[in-house]
């Protein structure tokens, strides 16, 4: 079953917005596999973001994440890697459409609301950073 990792970042916390981000991801019939609370430390931060390390804007990006807890998941279902990028809409919430997580609760590129994995080579990556094998549960083949 495909996999990606979803993160509710600082301000989307901040917001009071896990709730309605989840429900979204539910709602829409994927399974959660694993979520937590957590706060990232610099070294999480500076691995999770590693592809972006020469652009002008990495120490922000590293602030900025560090910067409070974050709600951090996994995902499961068919296609669920680009339906979720689909979902959370264009990376810079002004481009975002309407009805999309960043188009509904976001205004700038930096303060973003979410990030997701891009393709299944970052999503075994981001899960593999943000959680160990056992923090994730398996469901019954029947549902
Ligand atoms: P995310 O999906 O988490 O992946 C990389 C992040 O970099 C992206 O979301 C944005 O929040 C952030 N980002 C992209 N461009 C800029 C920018 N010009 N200034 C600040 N942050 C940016």
């Amino acid at each position: 079953m495909e996999k990606t990792f979803l993160m509710v970042k600082p301000d989307g916390v901040q917001r009071g917005l896990i709730g309605d981000i989840v429900s979204r991801f539910e709602k829409k019939g994927f399974q959660l596999a694993g979520a937590k609370l957590m706060s990232v430390s610099s070294e999480l931060a500076e691995q999770h973001y590693g592809e972006h390390k020469e652009r002008p804007f990495f120490g922000e990006l590293v602030d900025f994440i560090t910067s409070g807890p974050v709600f951090a998941m996994v995902w499961q279902g068919e296609n669920v890697i680009s339906t979720a990028r689909g979902m959370m809409g264009a990376t810079n919430p002004k481009d975002a459409a309407t009805g999309t997580i960043r188009g509904d609760f976001g205004l700038t590129v930096g303060k973003n609301i979410i990030h997701g994995s891009d393709s299944p080579e970052s999503a075994v990556r981001e899960i593999g950073l943000f959680f160990k094998e056992e923090e994730l549960v398996e469901y019954s083949k029947l549902m």
